[in-house]
C-alpha cells in the first residue's frame, strides 16, 4: 500500500498530525519535495516537536524515513533538525532514516539570493520563507545544482561550489551586499557532508524493494496544492510540486503504484506569504480573523508569521480534490470554529459580474476576485477532543457535510484538537480502510 497525503489548500492545514496518526499502520514514511520551507508541528503527550526537513514518521523508532529524490536539502538545517529530536529521546540513527543521493542541496548561496530576489521584487515580492528553496530549485533546474551524490566527492564539490559562486556573487554584489566566500562555504560544508554520508541511499531503489515486500509507504507532501510551481497561484507559490503527481517524481516511484491519495483540509482557510486569497478575512472581519488566528494558534511554525485567515474556499479545494484525485479527505481544525456564531463558505467567485465555478489560471484574476459565499449556522458548542461523529452537535455535522458534498469527496476523518486522540475516524469510509488495513 502506499499513500501520498497532501494539503489541500495553501498549507498549514495539519498534516503533522494526520501523517503521525497514520504514520502507526505505516512501515515508511518520505517526504517528496521542498526542503526546510515546510513546518509540521506534532504534539505527543507533553512533547511538542516541529519538523521542517524530517518527515513526521520520524518521531514513532520503529518506522524508516526517507528524504526523496524531489527535495532539496540544507545540511546544516539537517543537523540541527536530528539533534533535537535526539534531544527528546529518539533514535534518528541512518538504519532508519535515508537520503537520497539525487535530492539537491542548499547552499549558503541560496539563501543569499532568496533575499535579493525578494528585496528586487519589493512589493510584488513571494513573501518566501527565505530557506533558499527557490534559488536551489533554480540551480536543478539549470543543470548545476549541487546534488547529494555530487557532494559525496570533495573535488566535485569543491569545483561546483567555486563555479556556481562566482556567478551568484554577482548578483548578491549587484544588490550591495558582501560577497560568499567559497573556501568559507567549503569549510562549513565539508564536514556535514562527511556527516551526512552514511544516510545517503538509492532512495528510489529501497522504496521499490520495500514495496515488493509488502510494506506500507506514506508518501508525505509539504507545503500544498495550491502553492505548487505547476497548478498553484503562480507566482506566489513555491518552487516544486506537492500535488499528487509531484510524490511520484519526487520519490522517484511508478504512478500506478500509488494506492491513493488523502487530501487534508482545514475547517478555514489560511496563507502566509504574499499572493491571491479570495476569502481572506479582511475589513470588518477582522475580529472573527483574529479570534481565528489565537483559537487556531495560526502562526507560522517555521517563520512565527501571523498567518492571514479566511473563510472556507470550496472552489480552490474542489480544484485541489480534482488535481490530486483525493479518495478521501481529513477536516482539521474542526474545535477552532466552536466559538463562532456562523460560518461562511465559498461556493463560486464573481469576476466582472460573471460567475465562474473554476479556480483561474492567473492571479491577477484572483486578487480581483468577489467569492460569492453561502452562510451556515455556527454550533456554539466546545467541540473538543470529541472523537465521535455522532456526538458533534447537529450544525457542526450540517457543516461537515456541506463541505463534503461541495469539495466532492468523502470526509473520512474529522480532527478535534491537536492531540493524536482528539480525532474522529468516519466508520465504514476510505479513511478507515486505511487505518484498519
Ligand atoms: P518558499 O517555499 O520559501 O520559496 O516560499 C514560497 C511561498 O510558499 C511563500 O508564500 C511561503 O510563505 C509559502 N510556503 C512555503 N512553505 C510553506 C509551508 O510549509 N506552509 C505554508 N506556506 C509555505
Amino acid at each position: 500500500m502506499i499513500i501520498v497525503i497532501i494539503g489541500a489548500q495553501w498549507g498549514d492545514e495539519g498534516k503533522g498530525k494526520v501523517v503521525d496518526l497514520l504514520a502507526d499502520r505505516f512501515d515508511i514514511v518520505s517526504r517528496y519535495q521542498g526542503g526546510h520551507n515546510a513546518g509540521h508541528s506534532v504534539y505527543v503527550g507533553d512533547k511538542a516537536f516541529v519538523l521542517r526537513l524530517m518527515p513526521s514518521g520520524i518521531i514513532h523508532q520503529d518506522k524508516t524515513c526517507v528524504l526523496g529524490n524531489g527535495m532539496v536539502i540544507d545540511p546544516k538545517a539537517f543537523f540541527e533538525e536530528i539533534d533535537q529530536i535526539r534531544e527528546k529521546g529518539v533514535d534518528v540513527s541512518p538504519e532508519r532514516l535515508k537520503v537520497s543521493s539525487r535530492a539537491h542541496l542548499i547552499m549558503p548561496y541560496h539563501r543569499a539570493l532568496d533575499h535579493t530576489s525578494e528585496e528586487r521584487l519589493g512589493n510584488e515580492k513571494i513573501g518566501t520563507t527565505l530557506r533558499g528553496i527557490g534559488p536551489a530549485y533554480e540551480d536543478k533546474a539549470g543543470r548545476r545544482g549541487i546534488r547529494v551524490a555530487d557532494a559525496m566527492s570533495p573535488d566535485v564539490l569543491k569545483l561546483r561550489v567555486e563555479r556556481n559562486l562566482e556567478e551568484a556573487n554577482r548578483i548578491i554584489v549587484l544588490f550591495g551586499q558582501q560577497p560568499l566566500r567559497a573556501d568559507e562555504i567549503l569549510e562549513e560544508m565539508t564536514p556535514l557532508v562527511e556527516r551526512l554520508r552514511p544516510y545517503v541511499c538509492e532512495t528510489s531503489h529501497f522504496l521499490a524493494e520495500a514495496r515488493k515486500a509488502n510494506k506500507k509507504i506514506l508518501l508525505e507532501g509539504a507545503q500544498a496544492t495550491l502553492l505548487d510551481v505547476d497548478h498553484g497561484t503562480y507566482p506566489y507559490v513555491t518552487s516544486s510540486n506537492p500535488t499528487a503527481g509531484g510524490a511520484s517524481v519526487g520519490a522517484g516511484i511508478p504512478p500506478h503504484h500509488i494506492t491513493g491519495v488523502l487530501g487534508i483540509v482545514r475547517t478555514y482557510a489560511t496563507r502566509v506569504g504574499e499572493g491571491p486569497f479570495p476569502t481572506e478575512m479582511l475589513e470588518g472581519e477582522e475580529d472573527v480573523a483574529n479570534l481565528i488566528r489565537e483559537r487556531g494558534n495560526e502562526y507560522g511554525s517555521v517563520t512565527k508569521r501571523p498567518r492571514r485567515c479566511g473563510w472556507f474556499d470550496a472552489v480552490g479545494t474542489r480544484y485541489a480534490a480534482e488535481l490530486n484525485g483525493f479518495d478521501s479527505v481529513a477536516l482539521t481544525k474542526l474545535d477552532v470554529l466552536d466559538a463562532l456564531d456562523e460560518l461562511k463558505v465559498c461556493i463560486g467567485y464573481e469576476i466582472d459580474g460573471k460567475r465562474i465555478d473554476t479556480f483561474p489560471a492567473v492571479s491577477h484574476d484572483l486578487r480581483q476576485i468577489k467569492p460569492v459565499y453561502e452562510t451556515l449556522p455556527g454550533w456554539k458548542t466546545d467541540t473538543l477532543g470529541i472523537t465521535n461523529f455522532e456526538d458533534l452537535p447537529d450544525n457542526a455535522k450540517k457543516y461537515v457535510q456541506f463541505l463534503s458534498d461541495r469539495i466532492g469527496v468523502e470526509i473520512g476523518l474529522i480532527s478535534t484538537g491537536p492531540e493524536r486522540d482528539q480525532t474522529i475516524i468516519l466508520k465504514e469510509s476510505v479513511m478507515e480502510s486505511w487505518f484498519t488495513s
